[in-house]
């Protein structure tokens, strides 16, 4: 269940605003249309962003019209940076746009540039996927048999180069035949829940239940959980998390239920230059979000709204970090020093 596919000329991928009413595939030719495709939220989740900014560079650099290594170099740091003035909160898609431009200075001729150029891509796509296949290894000996799981947005194939991070573990877990259950929060007011990692779990067969975000308290305080694990789109270098908005109300809930809070994430979404949660900018997003459900207004005319698209969970409310080397418990510095992918 790949998102974004490289076909030689141009890449398509799934419109994942269109979901799951319908399965539209979108093809994009340039760096720009992959900056369309992540603003417009086409294409979301962290590792898939960088992903998709890294396929729109290598795109840029395979039709531009500039006949000059140094020109097409700039035409990709312009490109470079209309990509990462798209959202950012998300680490990966910085760091995927770094490794492009480090592979554009390596070459010594236009067509070495191309050929690295869609290399590199091909290369950060394949080893996502290889991350998320791994961390779900790892994270699933953290599954019990029979556990009931709560996870949060979707952190799916979809959000990534194939398989998922947080859903990844889930994935797993299933494989090995743990008979397991998910509840999937909706997750106001975009429902990447519901519309995605609720289609995501559907089509793998793998038991699940929708819940709106408020209800998780209660759900919590029934006894109906046993684990919560979601992704992030950053983590600092002491632990502390960044994910979609809500995770932190999780995490606190887990907190005060005894119950692990667990997070599922690859290197590349390691910050090793912030050390406080405070230092990560969260995005703020379009009001419409909130008081539009489908173009149909769901408030009062003219009300002031509140948009944050992430939280950040101190590293203290995190039981284990799990990547693609292993389950990683605090104190966490020292071991994402080791796991981190960014410089
Ligand atoms: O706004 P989104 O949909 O891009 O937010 C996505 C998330 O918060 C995911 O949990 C995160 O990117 C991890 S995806 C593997």
């Amino acid at each position: 269940m790949k998102p974004i596919l490289f076909e030689g000329q141009s890449a398509r991928l799934i419109d994942q605003t269109r979901l799951p009413l319908e399965e539209v595939w979108r093809e994009i030719r340039s760096g720009p249309e992959a900056a369309e495709a992540i603003r417009s939220m086409r294409i979301r989740g962290a590792p898939a962003i960088g992903i998709t900014a890294a396929y729109g560079l290598a795109l840029s650099a395979l039709h531009s019209k500039q006949d000059s290594l140094e020109a097409v170099r700039a035409e990709l740091a312009e490109v470079s940076a209309e990509l990462a003035a798209t959202r950012p909160t998300a680490i990966n898609l910085f760091w995927a746009i770094r490794r492009m431009n480090a592979a554009a200075e390596e070459a010594t001729s236009l067509a070495e540039l191309r050929e690295r150029l869609i290399r590199e891509a091909r290369t950060i796509a394949a080893e996502d996927e290889a991350m998320c296949r791994a961390m779900g290894r790892h994270g699933a000996e953290l599954v019990p048999a029979g556990a009931r799981i709560l996870t949060h947005c979707n952190a799916g194939a979809l959000a990534t180069g194939d398989y998922g991070t947080a859903l990844g573990v889930i994935r797993a877990a299933h494989e090995q035949g743990k008979s397991i259950h998910v509840w999937v929060d909706e997750t106001r007011p975009f429902l990447q829940g519901a519309r995605l990692t609720a289609w995501e779990l559907a089509h793998e067969g793998i038991p699940a239940t929708l819940l709106c975000d408020s209800a998780a308290g209660h759900l919590m305080q029934q006894g109906q959980v046993d684990l919560v694990v979601v992704g992030s789109d950053r983590i600092t270098s002491r632990g502390d998390v960044a994910n979609k908005i809500g995770t932190y109300t999780l995490a606190v809930l887990c907190r005060q239920h005894d119950i692990p809070f667990y997070v599922a994430a690859p290197g590349s979404t390691i910050d090793l230059a912030i050390e406080s949660g405070r230092d990560i900018p969260i995005e703020q997003r379009d009001s419409r979000e909130v008081t539009h459900l489908s173009g149909q207004p769901v408030a009062a005319s003219g009300v002031q709204v509140f948009n944050p698209a992430f939280d950040v969970t101190p590293a203290e409310l995190v039981t284990a970090i799990i990547t693609e080397q292993g389950v990683h418990r605090p104190p966490f510095s020292p071991i994402l020093s080791q796991v981190a992918s960014q410089p």
